[in-house]
């Protein structure tokens, strides 16, 4: 249990400290970077799916006038690591997936980069090649583990006796889209180096953990290079790891010494190269008595990893928390394709994994007549159900019943397909939303006194989550000071090392430390310290709390109509309410959950990249085929949440809220939907085609 922070800037409705430079434009995003001369890179990127390379011609892209170098595997540097394969780049002619890097044309403008990398003549001895993900693909494997490091099955519980013992099971097969991170800001950079020394300006979740990366890729001395990060046009896990582009970039930019270079992908270029999220099938069994009590729960996983480096989705993970059962079995099996690597994607594991088991659970609510919130409430668990632990805070069923008020849950006709409004046929839909509290194993945060003012430098990352202006909140409670006499410095290698911007730890990580250095800094200098005072602090893992499961809860409802003849799919109200312990800044965290839901929308309806297995890539590769829910396809969208107060998650109080938004909304679309047709679309996305055919 910690000592509370007392709540004086924490809590307040401040607005975004670089608001105004985003709002003029003149916040410098890494692309935008000013630079003396920078020269642009355009990758060359190959077209089988699979094969060796035979041959490369350059010359006419050579002869252009303007281009500066062409590299590929054959003049390329040699990497000192190519441990990663993905960041193996231009390292041999053996060709894994289509669109993988083979080359890079460095020119004077990006137009003649472009130009000169359709110059490049590659040649290739293709290969047979295996893309396609089925339920049972004959190399379907166990992982060692799945993402993070959770155990790939857990079975607790004779699960067939509990099954034979229900009074009813559901037994059904789930399935969501392969779907790829679009951030408004494509993956970018700009490297210069200088002499031994690279900087780069890269858009990254994480200053520290991309300079890492690059140091070992290349063989070099973390002194050697700078990171610059302060903002981020969008980042959902993308850009938490780097991709073959940062590799690409830093090559390009050493073989024009003392030359800034410049990389953007474009948007087709990140539908191979900047990761993804795997389809996941999902098969899935509930057996519950008649009165709703959960005996059995089996959900068995299938989903796809690249054949050069395994990605292992956590997809089965939140099933082993959520709901009680006498006995459960939750499994993993990948296929390892000729495919592009998969990587993380806003709530990896949680996300695509409650999407099955919450749509069971409607189903089974609907099998046995009892009220799809209640059965929630029902088999809410005491304890963790996976460990035994106490919840650190558990305030699911507060959600359900305060979202059931809000949203005007009660005298629901259960029945399906019976409510009418003109041509629309009208349904509602509920689901729960989970996401682990997470902090990562190293922060570090100084706190100096300058010029009359307090400066925390820390190497956060602000996606556009709004680190920049809570992080000033939490430094002023910690010091005791008024949040307009702390300046938070983020984004950079030259500040203390910070932790990614990814499993929603950010606050959780960099806020404590924050608080540890000012808790230092309070200790030497009191309160009345000299110009120049300055103090350090930092946490790792072995400060959290390990006797508490630490999960922040929520509940979404959904009302969803479809047109009678059409089939068209509209959603105009989405309410969600969560507790995520003390809410740090009501502007910024409303944003964070309605832009995840927004999300979770958007996975429901229209995110599909969908896949052509027969050539080995994703057919609708831009955004004018690659449907993201825009404002036209949102109604009203609200986020509320529970004053929960949680003790043992950090000295905020806080958990983190960046990702459990799109948790659930998938689902919770997917019930309002059966709600509203009858018809139960177990497969995403729900499009109009999967609809039509069953529509009364
Ligand atoms: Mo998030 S997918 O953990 O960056």
């Amino acid at each position: 249990m910690t000592d509370l922070l007392e709540p004086r800037a924490m809590g307040r409705d401040l607005v975004r400290r670089d608001g105004v430079q985003k709002v003029r434009g003149t916040a410098t995003y890494a692309y935008e970077t000013p630079v003396e001369s920078p020269a642009f890179c355009h990758p060359v990127q190959a077209t089988v799916a699979r094969g060796r390379i035979t041959g490369i011609d350059t010359e006419a892209a050579e002869a252009l006038d303007g281009v500066l170098a062409v590299l590929t595997s054959e003049n390329a540097e040699r990497l000192a690591s190519t441990d990663d394969a993905e960041l193996a780049v231009l390292q041999s002619p053996d060709v894994a997936f289509r669109g993988q890097v083979v080359g890079v044309v460095v020119a004077e403008t990006s137009e003649l980069a472009r130009q000169g990398a359709d110059l490049v003549v590659v040649t290739y001895a293709e290969q047979e090649h295996d893309s396609a993900l089925t339920v049972d693909h004959p190399g379907l494997y166990a992982p060692e583990k799945v993402n993070p490091s959770y155990d790939t099955d857990v079975v607790q519980g004779d699960v067939d006796a509990e099954l034979a013992a229900s009074a009813v099971v559901v037994s059904h097969t789930y399935a969501t889209a392969m779907v790829h991170n679009n951030p408004l800001e494509p993956h970018a950079s700009t490297a210069l180096w200088d002499g031994s020394s690279l900087t780069l300006w890269d858009s990254t979740q994480g200053v520290h953990p991309d300079r890492k990366a690059v140091c070992t890729v290349f063989g070099l001395e973390e002194e050697q290079v700078r990171v610059v990060c302060p903002y981020v046009g969008g980042g959902f896990g993308s850009k938490g790891t780097p991709h073959a582009n940062v590799v690409l970039v830093t090559m390009a930019a050493r073989a024009l010494p003392g030359r800034p270079v410049k990389l953007a992908l474009t948007r087709q270029q990140m539908f191979s190269l900047a990761g993804y999220r795997t389809p996941t099938i999902q098969r899935m069994q509930l057996g519950a008595d008649r009165d709703g009590r959960i005996r059995a729960l089996t959900l068995d996983v299938v989903e796809q990893t690249s054949r050069i480096k395994e990605f292992a989705e956590q997809t089965g993970v939140p099933a082993r928390m959520m709901y009680t059962a006498n006995a459960r079995r939750t499994t993993h099996r990948l296929a390892a394709l000729d495919v592009p690597v998969p990587s993380w994607f806003r709530a990896p594991g949680e996300c695509p994994g409650m999407f099955g088991p919450e749509v069971a659970m409607d189903e089974l609510a609907h099998e046995l007549g009892i009220d799809p919130i209640e059965l929630r409430v029902r088999n809410d668990p005491e304890r963790d159900p996976e460990t035994g632990q106490p919840w650190s805070s558990r305030h699911l069923v507060e959600c359900l019943r305060e979202g059931a008020e809000r949203f005007g849950w009660a005298g629901r006709d259960p029945r399906p397909g019976v409510r009418r409004e003109g041509r629309w046929l009208v349904g509602t839909g509920v689901a729960s939303s989970v996401y682990p509290t997470m902090r990562q194993a190293q922060s570090t945060a100084d706190v100096r006194f300058e010029d009359g003012r307090y400066v925390v430098e820390i190497g956060a990352a602000d996606l556009g989550t709004g680190a920049w202006t809570v992080l000033p909140q939490i430094a002023a409670d910690a010091l005791g000071v008024d949040v307009d006499d702390v300046e938070v410095r983020i984004g950079d290698t030259r500040y203390p090392i910070a932790s990614v911007a990814g499993g929603s730890s950010g606050t959780n990580t960099w806020g404590s430390a924050i608080a540890v250095a000012a808790r230092e800094f309070r200790g030497k200098f009191g309160t009345d310290p000299r110009d120049g005072d300055e103090a350090s602090g930092q946490v790792d893992q072995a400060d959290t709390d390990d006797e508490h499961a630490t999960y922040a809860f929520g509940a979404q409802f959904v009302e969803a109509r479809v047109d009678v003849d059409t089939g068209e799919v509209r959603v105009p109200r989405l309410l969600g309410v969560f507790a995520c312990g003390r809410i740090l800044n009501p502007r910024t965290a409303r944003s964070q959950f309605i832009g995840g839901m927004t999300m979770g929308l958007s996975m429901a309806l229209h995110e599909n990249s969908v896949w052509d297995p027969r050539i080995g890539q994703v057919a609708n590769h831009d955004l004018a085929e690659y449907h993201v829910t825009v404002n036209a396809d949102v109604g009203d969208v609200q986020a509320h949440w529970l004053d929960e107060e949680d003790p043992y998650v950090n000295v905020m109080g806080a958990k983190g809220i960046g990702e459990i938004g799109i948790v659930g909304t998938a689902a919770a679309v997917s019930n309002a939907v059966w709600h509203a047709t009858g018809v139960r679309v177990r497969e995403l996305p729900v499009t109009l085609d999967r609809l039509l055919t069953a529509l009364p």
